[in-house]
């Protein structure tokens, strides 16, 4: 039988190897991982942490417009670029950081990091690679890849 299979969806569900990846997708153009943020926007709850991870231009902020979208924000997400972090009010707010810019994760500490995790929303993390240490239990991981041709892999965990 054919499919229309895009974006391609394998989902794995992890009996006992938690290395697996929960869900892999190809995307193939912005508006799909627009998309798949968005299915995984409609998800969250108050207390959520997304971390993101992948290169510059791997589609970070793509992921968490979608995210937004998700949850039902209708303000525009762009990237903190002067600020550490976002804030979008919402039923659920969203709280959009970018951590590019830390030079240490002591720096969390001066953002106000812990208090974010208490206040009830939504906390989505581009660059997390620079705050390993930062991630409360459950939070939910999302690796962004550039595969090229405007193609990226989409792994949630
Ligand atoms: N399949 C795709 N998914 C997401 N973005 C894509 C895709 N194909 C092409 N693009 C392009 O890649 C770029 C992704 O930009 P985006 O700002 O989301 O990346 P980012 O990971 O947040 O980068 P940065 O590290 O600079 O914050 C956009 O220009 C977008 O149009
Ligand atoms: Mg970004």
């Amino acid at each position: 039988m054919k499919h229309n299979s895009t974006p391609a969806m394998d989902n794995t569900l992890r009996a006992d190897n938690a290395c697996l990846p929960l869900m892999t997708i190809i995307t193939n153009n912005e508006a799909e991982t627009v998309l798949e943020g968005e299915t995984l926007g409609r998800t969250l709850v108050a207390g959520t942490v997304v971390a993101l991870y992948g290169e510059l231009g791997a589609g970070k902020t793509a992921f968490t417009r979608g995210l937004a979208i998700g949850l039902g924000i209708s303000i525009s997400v762009s990237s903190p670029t002067f600020t550490i972090v976002n804030e979008y009010p919402g039923e659920i707010p969203l709280f959009h950081f970018d951590m590019y810019r830390l030079e240490t994760e002591s720096e969390l500490f001066d953002i106000g990091w812990d208090d974010y995790l208490e206040r009830g929303g939504g906390c989505v993390v581009e660059w997390s690679e620079k705050v390993p240490g930062a991630f409360p239990p459950g939070t939910i991981e999302v690796r962004l890849e550039n595969l090229g041709n405007n193609m990226r892999r989409v792994e949630i965990n």
